[in-house]
Protein backbone atom coordinates (compact mmCIF):
# COMPACT_ATOMS: atom_id res chain seq x y z
CA UNK A 1 0.00 0.00 0.00
CA UNK A 2 1.59 3.53 -1.12
CA UNK A 3 1.59 5.98 2.03
CA UNK A 4 1.39 2.93 4.83
CA UNK A 5 4.08 4.50 6.84
CA UNK A 6 1.91 7.72 6.94
CA UNK A 7 -0.86 5.33 8.28
CA UNK A 8 1.44 3.35 10.75
CA UNK A 9 2.32 6.32 12.53
CA UNK A 10 -0.99 8.23 12.60
CA UNK A 11 -2.33 5.09 14.79
CA UNK A 12 0.78 4.31 16.78
CA UNK A 13 0.56 8.03 17.70
CA UNK A 14 -3.30 7.54 18.29
CA UNK A 15 -3.25 4.13 19.71
CA UNK A 16 -0.50 5.79 22.21
CA UNK A 17 -2.81 8.61 23.80
CA UNK A 18 -6.40 6.70 23.93
CA UNK A 19 -7.20 5.38 27.28
CA UNK A 20 -5.60 2.15 28.95
CA UNK A 21 -8.11 0.03 28.39
CA UNK A 22 -9.37 0.85 25.12
CA UNK A 23 -12.07 -1.58 24.64
CA UNK A 24 -14.06 0.01 22.18
CA UNK A 25 -12.91 2.16 19.22
CA UNK A 26 -15.78 3.62 16.22
CA UNK A 27 -14.13 4.33 13.13
CA UNK A 28 -16.25 6.78 11.37
CA UNK A 29 -16.36 6.58 7.31
CA UNK A 30 -14.56 3.75 7.75
CA UNK A 31 -14.34 3.27 3.86
CA UNK A 32 -12.84 -0.08 2.80
CA UNK A 33 -11.05 -0.46 6.50
CA UNK A 34 -7.45 0.60 5.98
CA UNK A 35 -8.02 2.20 9.65
CA UNK A 36 -9.88 0.15 11.11
CA UNK A 37 -7.71 -2.79 10.42
CA UNK A 38 -4.55 -0.88 11.58
CA UNK A 39 -6.75 0.38 14.85
CA UNK A 40 -7.48 -3.77 15.11
CA UNK A 41 -3.99 -4.40 15.44
CA UNK A 42 -2.78 -1.75 17.52
CA UNK A 43 -5.28 -1.93 20.23
CA UNK A 44 -5.73 -5.79 20.76
CA UNK A 45 -8.31 -5.34 23.94
CA UNK A 46 -10.56 -3.27 21.54
CA UNK A 47 -13.60 -3.95 19.54
CA UNK A 48 -13.79 -1.66 16.54
CA UNK A 49 -17.31 -0.61 15.60
CA UNK A 50 -16.74 0.43 12.05
CA UNK A 51 -19.60 2.89 10.89
CA UNK A 52 -20.24 3.59 6.90
CA UNK A 53 -23.43 4.98 4.83
CA UNK A 54 -21.87 2.42 1.99
CA UNK A 55 -22.57 -1.21 1.94
CA UNK A 56 -20.43 -2.11 -0.78
CA UNK A 57 -17.59 -0.41 1.43
CA UNK A 58 -18.69 -2.28 4.35
CA UNK A 59 -18.70 -5.29 2.19
CA UNK A 60 -14.97 -5.14 1.76
CA UNK A 61 -13.99 -3.60 5.13
CA UNK A 62 -15.90 -7.21 6.17
CA UNK A 63 -13.70 -9.41 3.53
CA UNK A 64 -10.38 -7.65 4.55
CA UNK A 65 -10.85 -7.92 8.91
CA UNK A 66 -11.70 -11.74 8.00
CA UNK A 67 -8.84 -11.88 6.03
CA UNK A 68 -6.15 -10.13 8.38
CA UNK A 69 -7.67 -12.07 11.02
CA UNK A 70 -9.29 -9.12 13.14
CA UNK A 71 -13.03 -10.52 12.22
CA UNK A 72 -14.19 -11.14 15.35
CA UNK A 73 -13.23 -7.81 17.08
CA UNK A 74 -15.00 -5.89 13.86
CA UNK A 75 -18.47 -4.94 14.14
CA UNK A 76 -19.93 -2.81 10.55
CA UNK A 77 -22.63 -0.69 10.91
CA UNK A 78 -24.41 0.46 7.99
CA UNK A 79 -25.94 4.49 8.70
CA UNK A 80 -26.00 7.72 7.47
CA UNK A 81 -23.60 10.08 9.79
CA UNK A 82 -26.42 13.01 8.62
CA UNK A 83 -29.25 10.95 10.27
CA UNK A 84 -28.08 11.06 13.58
CA UNK A 85 -25.08 8.77 15.88
CA UNK A 86 -25.73 5.47 14.76
CA UNK A 87 -26.03 2.21 17.75
CA UNK A 88 -22.50 2.38 18.60
CA UNK A 89 -22.65 2.10 22.85
CA UNK A 90 -20.16 3.86 24.60
CA UNK A 91 -16.53 4.58 23.25
CA UNK A 92 -12.97 5.06 23.97
CA UNK A 93 -11.87 5.94 20.83
CA UNK A 94 -13.89 7.83 17.87
CA UNK A 95 -11.48 7.68 14.85
CA UNK A 96 -12.43 9.73 11.53
CA UNK A 97 -10.47 9.54 8.44
CA UNK A 98 -10.97 11.39 5.30
CA UNK A 99 -14.49 11.36 6.41
CA UNK A 100 -15.55 14.26 8.67
CA UNK A 101 -15.52 16.42 5.61
CA UNK A 102 -17.91 14.65 3.90
CA UNK A 103 -20.35 14.98 6.33
CA UNK A 104 -23.11 17.94 6.06
CA UNK A 105 -23.11 19.05 9.79
CA UNK A 106 -19.66 18.29 10.91
CA UNK A 107 -19.93 20.22 14.32
CA UNK A 108 -23.03 17.98 15.44
CA UNK A 109 -21.16 14.87 14.60
CA UNK A 110 -18.48 16.11 16.95
CA UNK A 111 -21.23 16.82 19.30
CA UNK A 112 -22.48 13.27 19.21
CA UNK A 113 -19.19 11.80 19.72
CA UNK A 114 -18.26 13.70 22.59
CA UNK A 115 -21.28 12.33 23.84
CA UNK A 116 -20.31 8.82 23.03
CA UNK A 117 -16.99 8.97 24.44
CA UNK A 118 -16.66 7.51 28.23
CA UNK A 119 -15.06 10.72 30.19
CA UNK A 120 -11.09 10.69 28.81
CA UNK A 121 -12.09 9.02 25.57
CA UNK A 122 -10.42 10.56 22.50
CA UNK A 123 -11.13 11.39 19.12
CA UNK A 124 -8.93 11.32 16.02
CA UNK A 125 -9.64 13.63 13.23
CA UNK A 126 -7.13 12.67 10.33
CA UNK A 127 -7.45 14.76 7.06
CA UNK A 128 -4.92 14.27 3.88
CA UNK A 129 -2.55 17.14 3.36
CA UNK A 130 -0.59 17.37 0.37
CA UNK A 131 -1.91 14.46 -1.49
CA UNK A 132 -0.10 15.55 -4.84
CA UNK A 133 0.89 13.51 -8.00
CA UNK A 134 4.41 14.54 -8.87
CA UNK A 135 4.91 14.23 -12.92
CA UNK A 136 7.68 13.02 -14.19
CA UNK A 137 10.33 16.36 -15.51
CA UNK A 138 9.33 15.11 -19.26
CA UNK A 139 5.71 15.90 -18.68
CA UNK A 140 4.49 19.77 -18.93
CA UNK A 141 6.09 22.59 -18.16
CA UNK A 142 8.45 23.37 -15.51
CA UNK A 143 6.51 24.15 -12.04
CA UNK A 144 3.54 21.70 -12.98
CA UNK A 145 3.49 20.00 -9.43
CA UNK A 146 3.11 23.41 -7.59
CA UNK A 147 0.21 24.43 -10.31
CA UNK A 148 -1.66 21.11 -9.63
CA UNK A 149 -1.19 21.65 -5.88
CA UNK A 150 -2.72 25.30 -5.98
CA UNK A 151 -5.50 23.90 -8.45
CA UNK A 152 -6.50 21.10 -5.75
CA UNK A 153 -7.14 24.14 -2.72
CA UNK A 154 -9.13 26.16 -5.72
CA UNK A 155 -11.32 23.19 -6.08
CA UNK A 156 -11.95 22.96 -2.34
CA UNK A 157 -10.54 19.72 -1.77
CA UNK A 158 -8.96 21.78 1.41
CA UNK A 159 -12.55 22.49 2.92
CA UNK A 160 -11.90 22.19 6.68
CA UNK A 161 -7.89 23.22 7.20
CA UNK A 162 -8.18 23.24 11.41
CA UNK A 163 -10.52 21.11 13.21
CA UNK A 164 -9.53 22.64 15.91
CA UNK A 165 -11.96 25.09 17.09
CA UNK A 166 -14.55 22.48 15.80
CA UNK A 167 -13.47 20.25 18.46
CA UNK A 168 -12.94 22.64 21.14
CA UNK A 169 -16.96 24.18 20.53
CA UNK A 170 -17.87 20.19 21.05
CA UNK A 171 -16.21 20.10 24.56
CA UNK A 172 -13.06 18.94 23.85
CA UNK A 173 -9.63 19.96 24.71
CA UNK A 174 -6.66 19.00 22.34
CA UNK A 175 -3.84 16.87 22.91
CA UNK A 176 -2.32 16.33 19.95
CA UNK A 177 -2.15 17.94 16.53
CA UNK A 178 0.92 17.09 14.06
CA UNK A 179 1.84 17.41 10.05
CA UNK A 180 3.35 14.42 9.03
CA UNK A 181 4.83 14.09 5.16
CA UNK A 182 5.38 11.01 3.62
CA UNK A 183 8.57 10.17 1.84
CA UNK A 184 8.34 10.54 -1.80
CA UNK A 185 6.99 6.95 -3.36
CA UNK A 186 8.08 5.87 -6.58
CA UNK A 187 8.00 2.25 -8.58
CA UNK A 188 5.34 0.53 -9.72
CA UNK A 189 2.68 1.04 -6.78
CA UNK A 190 3.35 5.06 -6.62
CA UNK A 191 2.41 4.70 -10.21
CA UNK A 192 -0.68 3.43 -10.53
CA UNK A 193 -1.38 5.52 -7.52
CA UNK A 194 -0.55 9.25 -9.29
CA UNK A 195 -2.49 7.68 -12.28
CA UNK A 196 -5.49 6.75 -10.38
CA UNK A 197 -5.22 10.19 -8.60
CA UNK A 198 -5.41 12.10 -11.62
CA UNK A 199 -7.57 9.95 -13.25
CA UNK A 200 -9.98 10.50 -10.52
CA UNK A 201 -9.47 14.29 -10.24
CA UNK A 202 -8.71 15.92 -13.42
CA UNK A 203 -12.35 16.51 -14.24
CA UNK A 204 -12.05 19.13 -10.88
CA UNK A 205 -8.87 20.61 -11.92
CA UNK A 206 -9.04 21.48 -15.29
CA UNK A 207 -11.16 24.50 -14.51
CA UNK A 208 -7.78 25.86 -12.42
CA UNK A 209 -5.53 24.84 -14.69
CA UNK A 210 -4.39 26.60 -17.77
CA UNK A 211 -4.84 24.66 -20.56
CA UNK A 212 -1.70 23.14 -21.57
CA UNK A 213 -1.27 21.78 -18.31
CA UNK A 214 -4.92 19.86 -18.53
CA UNK A 215 -3.22 18.44 -22.44
CA UNK A 216 0.40 17.94 -20.46
CA UNK A 217 -1.89 15.50 -17.78
CA UNK A 218 -3.79 14.05 -20.70
CA UNK A 219 -0.59 12.96 -22.68
CA UNK A 220 0.42 11.39 -19.18
CA UNK A 221 -2.73 9.64 -18.60
CA UNK A 222 -2.63 8.27 -22.71
CA UNK A 223 1.25 7.05 -22.29
CA UNK A 224 0.90 3.57 -22.05
CA UNK A 225 1.20 1.91 -18.66
CA UNK A 226 4.73 0.37 -18.19
CA UNK A 227 4.95 -3.23 -16.69
CA UNK A 228 5.50 -4.03 -13.05
CA UNK A 229 7.98 -6.98 -14.02
CA UNK A 230 10.43 -4.23 -15.27
CA UNK A 231 10.87 -5.20 -18.62
CA UNK A 232 9.50 -2.07 -20.07
CA UNK A 233 10.32 0.20 -16.85
CA UNK A 234 9.62 3.74 -17.06
CA UNK A 235 13.18 5.90 -18.28
CA UNK A 236 15.46 6.52 -15.78
CA UNK A 237 14.07 9.67 -13.90
CA UNK A 238 10.95 10.04 -16.12
CA UNK A 239 9.14 8.29 -13.52
CA UNK A 240 6.21 9.78 -11.59
CA UNK A 241 6.15 10.41 -7.93
CA UNK A 242 3.51 10.02 -4.94
CA UNK A 243 3.58 12.27 -2.60
CA UNK A 244 1.18 12.80 0.95
CA UNK A 245 0.77 13.67 4.17
CA UNK A 246 -1.29 13.67 7.25
CA UNK A 247 -2.86 16.02 9.95
CA UNK A 248 -3.74 14.09 13.00
CA UNK A 249 -6.06 15.87 15.75
CA UNK A 250 -5.95 14.33 18.78
CA UNK A 251 -8.58 15.59 21.26
CA UNK A 252 -9.90 14.67 24.48
CA UNK A 253 -13.20 14.52 26.44
CA UNK A 254 -12.07 15.73 29.97
CA UNK A 255 -12.48 13.41 32.77
CA UNK A 256 -15.33 14.01 35.12
C1 LIG B 1 -12.50 9.20 1.68
S1 LIG B 1 -13.33 7.84 2.41
C2 LIG B 1 -12.31 7.54 3.83
C3 LIG B 1 -12.26 6.09 4.17
C4 LIG B 1 -11.33 5.72 5.32
N1 LIG B 1 -11.72 6.35 6.57
C5 LIG B 1 -9.88 6.06 5.00
O1 LIG B 1 -9.25 6.82 5.72
O2 LIG B 1 -9.38 5.51 4.00
C6 LIG B 1 -14.78 8.56 3.12
C7 LIG B 1 -15.79 7.53 3.62
O3 LIG B 1 -16.81 8.21 4.35
C8 LIG B 1 -18.05 7.63 4.02
N2 LIG B 1 -19.09 8.65 4.27
C9 LIG B 1 -19.22 9.84 3.64
N3 LIG B 1 -20.30 10.49 4.12
C10 LIG B 1 -20.83 9.71 5.09
C11 LIG B 1 -21.97 9.83 5.93
N4 LIG B 1 -22.76 10.90 5.87
N5 LIG B 1 -22.25 8.82 6.79
C12 LIG B 1 -21.44 7.73 6.85
N6 LIG B 1 -20.36 7.55 6.06
C13 LIG B 1 -20.07 8.53 5.19
C14 LIG B 1 -17.93 7.24 2.57
O4 LIG B 1 -18.85 6.23 2.22
C15 LIG B 1 -16.47 6.77 2.50
O5 LIG B 1 -16.36 5.40 2.73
Amino acid sequence: MVFADLLADVVARVAALAPSPTRTVVDLGAGTGTGTLALAKALPDAQVVAVDSSSVMLGRLRAAADGAGVGERVRTVEADLDDGWPATGEADLVWASASMHHVADPDRVLRDAYAALAPGGLVAVVEMTGTTPVLPRSVGREGLAGRLAEAMTHAGWNQYPDWTPHLQRAGFRLVERVELESSPATGPDATRWVRTALERQRDHLAPHLPPEDVAAIAAFLDRPERTASGTDPEPPGDEPTARSGRILWAARRPSR
